[in-house]
């Protein structure tokens, strides 16, 4: 297990709630991210900003760092993750204020110019009252960023998932299959906002299967009914011998990973 997933399981206390694209998916969340949100966002020096849904608060200590915000704040229903933001904050000496909350229902009776919702909007249950909890909390003329999985996303990885139903009948959930960019098109419309939708290609080249494979181990619990020990691993063989014959014919493995940026101009 890599000290990413272990930072993860104890944040988390038990691996089914394992929710973090940010823990487990290292490889995937280079520098790249930050600047695309940096780009969408429009920060600025001076601005208050809230993060809903911070998990560990990388992104909000990062925007922090660059542009000394007024009033920074930073909640997510994670205890465990609220626990190391506040750690990570303190140790760089950040004035942060990070809070257990919830996105549906969170009250901070204060606007903000600037507000992040990075790969949150798909696990409330009523989406509709997290939206309308969220943008109520924008300053008017602010902006907030939601960032959102796309349909076009790990295809590969959606392809084992199919492999998997046909040869064991196991079907294995994604938790926002649900809720993309293409799918949220409705509820953004609904807005009586300016909305604008950009999807950006975060695709990463992979030289060997390993951090893949162990992102994989760590989603078993996704899967109904629980897999036997062998089917599991003819499942994770199955696409480690994919990416292998992908690596040793083309050099590299590429599963393409795409974002929704959709920023709300109140
Ligand atoms: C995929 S993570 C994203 C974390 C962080 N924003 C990032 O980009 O790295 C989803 C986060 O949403 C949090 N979350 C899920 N449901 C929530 C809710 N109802 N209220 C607040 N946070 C929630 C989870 O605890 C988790 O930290």
């Amino acid at each position: 297990m890599n000290d990413q997933v272990e930072k993860h399981l104890r944040a988390y206390g038990k691996s089914k709630n394992l929710a973090s694209r940010k823990g487990l998916y290292a490889y995937t969340t280079g520098p790249a991210i930050i600047e695309l949100m940096i780009r969408f966002l429009k920060p600025f020096i001076g601005m208050s900003v809230l993060d809903a849904g911070c998990g560990y608060g990388d992104n909000l200590i990062e925007l922090v760092k660059r542009f000394t915000p007024t009033r920074a704040v930073g909640f997510d229903q994670s205890e465990g993750q609220i626990a190391d933001a506040r750690k990570s904050a303190e140790e760089a000496g950040l004035p942060i204020n990070f809070l257990v909350d919830d996105v549906e229902t969170f009250d901070l009776s204060e606007t903000f110019d600037r507000i992040l919702v990075s790969h949150v909007l798909h696990v409330p249950e009523n989406r509709e009252k997290a939206l309308e909890t969220i943008l109520k909390h924008l300053a008017p003329g602010g902006v907030a960023l939601f960032l959102l999985h796309s349909d076009l996303n790990l295809q590969k990885r959606a392809a084992w998932n199919t492999w998997l139903l046909e040869t064991y009948g196991i079907k294995k959930s994604t938790r926002w299959e649900d809720f993309t960019v293409e799918s949220s098109r409705e509820l953004f419309a609904s807005l009586p906002y300016a909305v604008h939708e950009t999807l950006v290609d975060d695709s990463v080249e992979l030289t060997a299967p390993e951090p893949y494979t162990e992102y994989l181990e760590s989603t078993r619990h996704r899967c109904e009914p629980a897999p036997t020990d062998e089917q599991w691993q003819a499942y994770l063989n199955h696409a480690r011998d994919e990416m292998e014959d992908e690596i040793e014919k083309n050099g590299s493995f590429v599963d393409p990973t795409m974002y929704g940026f959709v920023t709300v101009t109140k």
